[in-house]
């Protein structure tokens, strides 16, 4: 199983998603491959932002070596799963679609809610990170089943 986790910047929320997701799936011993991508290219590059790696770290994630990439129509063909944190993502990732079957692909990260951007709110990382931790634990449930 491939998996994308797709945010607009890919320094906040998309990094905890990937980093959890890949340590947790690595505890399970699941040979799943993870990675994170942004719809915009501000930072392209980066590590995640300091407030994203500090909370994986202080529950035992550690995502300082990630770096941002862009999302392109390209990574459709790499990935099985591609979960978006906003509406805005889905919309911009569906745009990229070339086809059904990529289209298909694409899915909330969190069914029918979003995952707040905490870019500009302090206050958001723990429950942005709980949240997420959460739902990557449901996931991998559900899809480990499928
Ligand atoms: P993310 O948060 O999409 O969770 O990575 C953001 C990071 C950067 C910006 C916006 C959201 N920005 O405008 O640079």
């Amino acid at each position: 199983m491939k998996i994308l986790m797709v945010c607009l910047g890919n320094i906040c929320r998309s990094p905890l998603a990937h980093g959890i997701m890949a340590h947790l799936v690595r505890s399970e011993n699941l040979e799943w491959e993870i990675d994170s991508a942004g719809t915009g290219d501000w930072h392209v590059g980066h590590a995640p932002d300091h407030r994203s790696v500090a909370i994986a770290k202080k529950y035992g994630v550690d995502i300082s070596q990630q770096r941002a990439q862009h999302f392109t129509a390209q990574l459709f063909d790499k990935y099985d799963l591609i979960f978006v944190m906003d509406r805005q993502n889905l919309q911009d990732v569906l745009a990229q679609a070339k086809n059904d079957q990529d289209k298909a692909k694409v899915k909330l990260f969190v069914d029918n809610d979003i995952v707040p951007d905490p870019y500009f709110d302090d206050a958001l990382f723990l429950p942005v990170y709980e949240m997420i931790e959460k739902r990557c634990v449901e996931l991998i449930k559900s899809i480990a089943k499928s």
